[in-house]
């Protein structure tokens, strides 16, 4: 056995052999595999910036023509709320993995209460024909109405804000084309369909007794639900099932709605879609995308989208560790002599087992031990299970890294450096996936120097909820005044 820098590791090593007696793989090979992966999987420092520049490039290109990669959507809401917001609104918000229904009541400066009830979206769902999709939402607000407010038909319709976290092409605030399905989504009949349509006709044949009154998607939402809260918010991010931004854009620099006669000192919330960035060409992270990528790329239901998404998102980096394992089992490294038909599923490996092994907070990495026995009736060995932790970390740090370039891109379009800003961020990774906000930091420094730590982000406010009735308020006080009505 090679010599290592660590003899606790070696002892503990010796033990676990003996308990399993097994072949197993070398120690020596495993630390090269780690270092192997680790470089794999780095992004370097002038590599982020270089990759940030050529994401304000395409942010622009977004904003000037129609029908880019990166379609930088524009959105109908108007300018930042003025925290003075009031009154109670639904919402319905269908997000990667969830179907939430809300009853926000919003109480002005700054606070609101939110009641909420989940449904998991199955697989099948995903895949359905689309009016059916929608039915089924109609139904869960049929219900969430009735156990709030009694079968009793409403004195008043209630507004209801959507919350549909996909690329949508909007004329007007109640109005959203999908572009195309991301997620893993695929349910026919939609791509090219007002969505906001297709939910307003299965309201009504359900009968439910409420009025659509805008279709958002989740990063408007919480664009305006932070600032609602915190008006230093200027952008928000979502790193979840998928990722994306939204922030507020000057109309003047948006040049494809100059036909809308908007004016030039009004701004306007753009939905950026940036999980695009790079699809189809692939010439932008050419150099950091790895044959990992390549392969849950074209087995996708949507080959070439999403490329930047598919690198760094929750519904991804399960998956891009579960495939180097894979490779790891037919090189013989890995799971000698053992049955590994579970971990050789597609997507069996969720991304917060990734989050566990990295905060495993035993010795012998135990809880690394019990997943892999547990989930995939595999034995691990301990220099195994410090591989694995090395992985990782490689890849969460890949992917917060890379998260970085977005958020820089917008910051410097912007010119928010000098002055600093918050970005409101909200996803399972942001939220669940230990260190990803300061890995995010530390490379928001490394793109942008030693001002980057003006830019700070921070847990933002439910946007799908309550960023939704915020901008159903919006909207209301704002058709009320005779302000654009029909946008
Ligand atoms: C995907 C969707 C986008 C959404 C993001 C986060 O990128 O296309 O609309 O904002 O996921 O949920």
């Amino acid at each position: 056995m090679p010599e290592s820098k660590d003899a606790h590791h070696i002892s503990l090593y010796s033990r676990a052999s003996n308990c399993f007696d097994k072949p197993h793989a070398g120690e020596d090979v495993l630390h090269q595999k780690a270092e192997h992966f680790q470089k794999l999987f780095h992004v370097s420092d002038e590599q982020l910036r270089d990759i940030t520049d050529r994401f304000v490039g395409v942010l622009r290109e977004g904003l000037e023509h129609e029908k880019q990669t990166v379609p930088m959507l524009p959105t109908f809401v108007f300018g930042w709320p003025t925290g003075k917001e009031k009154g109670d609104y639904l919402s319905l918000d269908l997000g990667g993995t969830n179907l939430r229904v809300c009853l926000v009541e919003l109480k002005g400066n700054g606070k609101f209460e939110i009641t909420q009830s989940k449904f998991r979206i199955t697989s099948e769902q995903k895949h359905e024909d689309g009016q059916k999709l929608f039915d089924f939402c109609a139904q869960c607000v049929k219900d969430f109405v009735e156990n709030h407010y009694g079968s009793c038909a409403l004195h008043e319709n209630l507004s209801l804000g959507f919350t549909f976290s996909y690329p949508i092409v909007q004329h007007a605030i109640d109005h959203g084309e999908l572009i195309r399905w991301t997620k893993g989504f695929g349910n026919p009949n939609t791509e090219g369909h007002d969505c906001a349509a297709m939910l307003r006709e299965a309201l009504k044949r359900h009968e439910v007794p409420v009025v659509l009154s805008s279709i958002i998607n989740d990063t408007t939402g919480t664009l305006i639900a932070s600032n609602y809260v915190e008006p230093d918010t200027k952008i928000a991010c979502i790193f979840g099932t998928g990722c994306n931004a939204a922030y507020m854009e000057h109309v003047s620099e948006i040049p494809k709605i100059a036909h809308l006669h908007l004016p030039q000192d009004e701004d306007m919330a753009i939905n950026c879609e940036y999980g695009a960035f790079d699809s189809f060409e692939h010439k932008h992270l050419h150099d950091v995308r790895t044959k990992y990528d390549e392969y849950i790329d074209l087995h996708s239901n949507k080959p070439h989208e999403q490329a930047y998404e598919k690198m760094i998102a929750g519904l991804y980096l399960g998956e891009i560790f579960r495939l180097v394992l894979c490779d790891l089992v037919d090189d013989g490294v890995l799971f000698l002599g053992q049955e590994t038909y579970k971990i050789e599923k597609p997507f069996s490996f969720d991304t917060a087992f990734l989050s566990l092994i990295e905060t495993d907070p035993t010795d012998e990495l135990l809880t690394v031990m019990g997943l892999f026995k547990y989930f995939f009736a595999l034995e691990t060995e301990y220099n195994e299970r410090i591989f694995f932790r090395e992985l990782s970390r490689a890849i969460g740090t890949r992917s917060a890294r890379l998260s970085a370039c977005g958020i820089a891109a917008i910051v410097k379009k912007m010119d928010y450096l000098d002055a600093g800003c918050t970005v409101g961020c909200d996803g399972s990774l942001y939220s669940k996936y230990p260190n990803f906000a300061d890995r995010v930091h530390h490379s928001l420094e490394a793109i942008l120097g030693p001002k980057g730590r003006n830019i700070k982000t921070r847990q933002a406010e439910d946007g799908s909820g309550a960023g939704s009735a915020v901008i159903a308020a919006m909207t209301k006080s704002r058709k009320e005044k005779g302000i654009y009505k029909n946008l």
